[in-house]
């Protein structure tokens, strides 16, 4: 293997996939919920936008698709990845996204940085703690180099201590893999059967780790290339918050808070005595460190703002009650208790089935939702209310409540579902785009193949759909299949309307 990359994989390109946490108007609502201001809800039409370390570039240029009139870039110094994405773009009809190849280790010192624009939100997703100490000082000075003040970061990681048990699988994964396969891909799954093995053993250190054991369970469907990505790093570090938050703040980023919106109340991320000690801090670094102690995430997904203008708690109550918010999910499904860290998350059916049904009618400002008639006083507040419901991956927020579909993104809509043909699962994730949402909305790989067609060729035909999305099958198979797509066909139909997909 060539070393360009530091230890960094670049034999097996990366797997296509979308994190709504890197949108900007997610971002800006949780900014929001954490009391810091941000103006991208109320105003979404200018906007820049630089993503560090893009992959293949399928979120980046959902995003450009999705609003034509923001700027956005993408970085990455693998070859094939910037090749990739340009050429998804294009294919896909979208001109406002620029794909620069450059080692984020070196480029804020090279003539390249000219080209990359002042940004209002920069992303970093699956960057951080696989890299080397040296592209982590590079990322620091092109991000504080190029972020406006008042502008947001997101950035997640490999959170300590959630990890430190996985520590020695990690090790044993790159370290087996490399003795026993030469491609990364295939290192990584060699490297996964010695700790599967290790672990049928009864090695201590693997085998009594709860979160190894789920860690390995999850690991088994899991796509080729981000297996080499996740483990086959040279420099893979998981890190503690408070590790990146004094690096942020060198950069003058200060912390705002989290993406994944209910890691935002205490309540739900500590039991009663462990909130009482992190209560005894008034420095929310130590807090969080107390949370993450308790039972925090593996994965963080961090808010840094450079030039936090804070919010007193009406402010911010009154800025959050306009914020407009789509179901994502059918109210027959919609789940009203959820597993959290601290037990279990359980919304007031009083207070949350009425919200949920007004929602499916139409999206709903949380004002309105709070102002229903009948509503019991106390069940939830502005920013309660929009973390439950994003938060639990059931709503997201609308960005421009009066948009229409875009004619333009049906072709984005065909490239995106050539390109998840060529996926090895019709379940893995991927996502449609949304002018209304200002961003993608999370379906499988099968939906947005639907979707797809049904915009294309305006009548639905499951069965026939069927035999031309997977050729192969039995005939038993595709009827099982063409079912499939009639249920989706049924049971999604209205939440693409809402959230202005069709
Ligand atoms: C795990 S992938 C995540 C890709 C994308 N953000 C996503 O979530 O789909 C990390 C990406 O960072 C890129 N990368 C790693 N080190 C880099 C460096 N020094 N400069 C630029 N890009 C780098 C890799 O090529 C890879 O595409």
């Amino acid at each position: 293997m060539s070393d360009w990359g530091g230890g960094y994989v670049t034999d097996v390109g990366y797997v296509a996939g979308y994190h709504p946490e890197q949108a900007p108007g997610h971002l800006a609502l949780a900014a929001l919920i954490s009391g810091v201001a941000c103006e991208i809800i109320e105003r979404p039409e200018e906007l820049s936008y630089l993503e560090l370390g893009a992959g293949l570039g399928f979120g980046t240029t959902l995003l450009a698709a999705s609003n034509p009139s923001w700027r956005v870039t993408a970085i990455d110094f693998n070859p094939e990845h910037v090749a990739a994405a340009r050429a998804f773009a294009a294919e896909a009809g979208v001109g406002n996204v620029t794909f620069l190849e450059a080692d984020l280790a070196t480029l804020s010192d090279q003539p390249m940085a000219a080209l990359v624009p002042e940004a209002d939100v920069a992303s970093l997703h699956g960057l951080w703690s696989w890299v080397s100490e040296e592209t982590r000082a590079g990322i620091l000075k092109l991000l504080g180099a190029k972020v406006r003040a008042g502008g947001l970061v997101h950035v997640s990681y490999n959170a300590l201590p959630a990890w430190q048990g996985a520590l020695g699988l990690q090790r044993v994964v790159r370290e087996a893999g490399r003795r026993l396969a030469g491609r990364s891909d295939r290192q990584a799954a060699a490297g996964i059967g010695v700790a599967r093995a290790l672990v049928a053993a009864g090695a201590r250190h693997l085998a009594a780790d709860p979160f190894v054991k789920q860690l390995l369970e999850r690991l088994s469907g899991a796509a080729p290339g981000y297996l080499a990505h996740e483990f086959m790093n040279a420099a893979w570090k998981p890190v503690f918050h408070v590790d990146v938050a004094t690096g942020m703040a060198e950069a003058k980023f200060s912390w705002v808070g989290s993406a994944r919106l209910y890691e935002n109340f205490p309540d739900l991320m500590m039991n009663e005595a462990e909130r009482a000690e992190a209560a005894r801090f008034d420095d929310p670094l130590l807090f969080e460190l107390i949370k993450d102690i308790s039972g925090g995430p593996a994965l963080r997904h961090d808010i840094y703002v450079r030039g936090a203008r804070r919010l007193g708690e009406n402010e911010r109550n009154r800025t959050l009650s306009g914020v407009m918010l789509t179901l994502t999910t059918r109210p027959s499904r919609f789940a009203y208790e959820f597993e959290v860290p601290a037990g279990k998350a359980n919304l007031h059916r009083g207070f949350y089935e009425p919200a949920v049904e007004a929602l499916a009618a139409t999206p709903q400002t949380v004002g309105a939702l709070l102002a229903r008639p009948g509503i019991e006083p106390g069940h939830a507040n502005p920013p309660e209310l929009a973390a439950m419901l994003v938060g639990s991956g059931q709503a997201m927020v609308v960005l421009r409540p009066a948009a229409g579909p875009l004619p333009a993104l049906d072709r984005f809509h065909a490239a995106a579902a050539r390109l998840a043909g060529r996926f090895d699962k019709l379940d893995r994730p991927i996502a449609l785009a949304s002018h209304r949402l200002g961003g993608g909305l999370v379906v499988p790989a099968l939906e947005l193949m639907i979707l797809s067609r049904l915009v294309t060729e305006g009548a639905a035909e499951p069965a026939l759909w069927a035999r031309l999305i997977a050729p192969g099958l039995e005939a038993e198979q595709a009827e099982g299949l063409g079912k499939e797509i009639a249920r989706i066909l049924d049971e999604r139909t209205q939440i693409w309307r809402l959230a202005g997909v069709v």
